[in-house]
């Protein structure tokens, strides 16, 4: 890349982290835990007037604009747009500079300088944005190698001490002054990169930063799902995990693969191990009122799922990504991420004891419930959430398949389903209460629940055994809409929680990134952002129809403990609906085995 692409990039990088730690400046003094006439306001101010303003558009306007009209008529409309924005750009800071002095002063109010902050940011980044878009793509194509030595040369003279080209006296002084008085953590302060440490020169060096196109929080099912899709489309990824890979690849979790998500895995090459250990089943059985009913799922819908337990398909995912020389980052706890709504994002992040920073094009927060990317999203955003009043009692047994295919149970000791992991190991699960621990349930009375509620009228039996994993699953509903906001977008349980019944959470996060990959890849090869824009949109009519099945699955083969026997008559009748009509299983079939990938 050409140095002066390079510096204009880091400048605007620079600029962006400015303008996000200013608006967060100015949110802690709304929140009276920043003065109003702190200095920091006004050094961050100044920075944007000495660097942007005075360096950065000049170099822009005398060099590269004069080159790219020569070179590029075409390009002739954009620049003019371009030097017009630098202009109003001018005029918005000196709006900028006024709300800022007036706070200082006591005149104006804490509100008029957040509204000067957020319309001069808005402006830049979108001006910024389509520089980056338009018009260094263009200078790209166009320019000779000549004009390329002009731009260097003036572009590496005097550079901004935030992107850690060497500047001058006065610039460096002015860098010194926002970190030094900046606290915690607004961001260009100590914990984005400690600068009075590094050997006193307060500018960042070099490679204490990385960039990557998109930024990955999490190495759960969506966010390793997203990073091989991505790499299919040539997109560049870095994946950010804050657990070991051990606990990603031994964690417990459901085992049924949507056809969809077989046929991605075998696309994307990885779906070996998967056929080799996998059962691929066609039906499933619905146990009730002591009588078997076979959900015939592929003669319904054609076709079939896939018995492979998540922890194997995380691991075949992190195994092929790091040997095609993937980055994840194990043990890298992410802190936060910032500058959404501008053009380069940064995810923040701590690991071996030091904090990092990873500036991408997009962020997907693929974190799950408990993450840092969901609280990314504006205050505005939509919750749903609920909690229901029963939990599962899930087992690892060393025992041989009770059955050769899945058994859901309704019993009125609760429900009950029969799983598998391979010819030798079956996971079992039982209607159990949400505050049980695992010391609550003995071998024995797992077993003779498991015995009770499987049972049916012509005596099914199957043989017991040791016990090798016990865990209590809990059971919740959780959306939030929508699901991105700028340039952050997220995908599976950061976005959305069904109850385990149907086992569709790992499919979901499989189908919102398969979404997002396809979006991306759009963006980067036309430039458009029209897929980007509907992702949220696409993606939840999907996640609130699974969120309807898992709710409907739920509550079908569930003892609810304030149900009368009319409720529970009621529930007998539903079951037997499926049973007998050939309309209501195909419904349900054709949600079990999943909705085809949204377009
Ligand atoms: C499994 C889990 C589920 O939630 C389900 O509905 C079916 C199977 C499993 O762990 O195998």
């Amino acid at each position: 890349m050409h140095l002066a692409i390079r510096i204009i990039e880091d400048e605007h990088r620079s600029l962006a982290a400015v303008l996000s730690a200013l608006g967060e400046a100015v949110a802690e003094v709304r929140a009276g835990r920043l003065p109003g006439d702190d200095a920091v306001l006004e050094a961050m101010v100044c920075y944007i007037r000495d660097f942007p303003e005075r360096l950065h558009h000049p170099k822009e306007d005398q060099h590269l604009f004069r080159l790219l009209r020569r070179r590029a008529p075409e390009l002739v409309p954009v620049i003019e747009e371009l030097e017009a924005e630098h202009r109003r750009g001018g005029e918005l800071l000196r709006s900028l500079q006024e709300a800022v002095a007036g706070c200082a002063a006591g005149r104006g109010s804490v509100e008029s300088l957040s509204a000067a902050v957020a319309t001069y940011a808005e402006f830049e980044w979108a001006h910024m944005r389509r520089e980056e878009e338009i018009l260094l793509p263009g200078a790209s194509r166009v320019l000779t190698e000549g004009d390329w030595a002009e731009l260097d040369a003036a572009f590496g003279m005097q550079a901004d001490p935030l992107s850690g080209v060497e500047a001058g006296p006065e610039l460096r002084e002015r860098f010194r002054r926002i970190t030094a008085l900046a606290p915690a953590p607004i961001g260009v302060g100590t914990a984005r990169g400690e600068p009075e440490g590094r050997g006193g020169e307060g500018a960042l060096p070099r490679g204490a930063r990385t960039r990557t196109q998109v930024g990955i929080v999490g190495a759960g099912p969506a966010g390793l799902f997203l990073a091989h899709l991505l790499r299919r489309q040539g997109i560049e990824s870095v994946v950010i995990e804050s657990r070991t890979r051990q606990a990603i690849e031994s964690t417990v979790r459901a085992g049924v693969l949507e056809q969809g998500t077989v046929d991605l895995l075998d696309e994307l090459g990885l779906g070996a191990r998967m056929h080799r250990q996998g059962a691929e089943h066609h039906g499933v059985e619905l146990r009730f009122d002591g009588r078997g009913f076979r959900l015939a799922l592929s003669e319904l819908t054609g076709r079939s799922i896939m018995l492979y337990a998540q922890n194997e398909v995380m691991s075949d995912l992190a195994g092929a990504w790091t040997q095609a020389g993937g980055e994840l980052r194990f043990e890298a706890e992410a802190l936060g991420v910032a500058g959404m709504e501008g053009p380069r994002p940064v995810i923040r992040f701590r690991q071996g004891g030091r904090d990092e920073e990873l500036a991408c094009d997009y962020v997907a927060g693929c974190d799950g419930y408990h993450g840092v990317c969901r609280a990314a999203l504006p205050r505005s955003r939509r919750e749903f959430f609920r909690v229901h009043p029963f939990a599962w009692f899930g087992i690892l047994a060393e025992v041989p398949r009770l059955s050769p295919e899945l058994i859901y149970a309704l019993h009125e000791r609760g429900f009950a389903l029969a799983s598998t992991r391979s010819e030798r190991l079956q996971r079992l699960y039982v209607q159990c209460d949400p505050h049980d621990r695992v010391e609550d349930w003995s071998d024995d009375r797992i077993w003779s629940e498991l015995h009770a509620r499987l049972s049916t009228r012509d005596g099914f039996g199957f043989a017991d055994g040791p016990i090798v994993q016990k865990d209590v699953i809990g059971m919740r509903s959780f959306m939030v809409e929508p699901m991105q906001h700028g340039r952050l977008f997220l995908a599976g349980d950061a976005a959305h929680i069904v109850p385990p019944t149907g086992a569709k959470g790992l499919n979901l996060a499989v189908a919102d990134v398969f979404v997002l990959s396809r979006a991306l890849a759009e963006r980067y090869a036309t430039g458009s952002e029209e897929r980007l824009a509907r992702y949220s949109e696409t993606c939840l009519r999907r996640a609130w129809n699974a969120q309807r099945f898992s709710w409907r699955m739920t509550t079908l083969l569930h003892r609810f403990a304030d149900h009368d026997e009319f409720q529970r008559r009621l529930q007998l009748a539903d079951l037997e609906e499926v049973a007998r009509s050939r309309a209501a299983a195909l419904s349900l079939a054709e949600n079990y085995v999943g909705l085809p990938f949204p377009d």
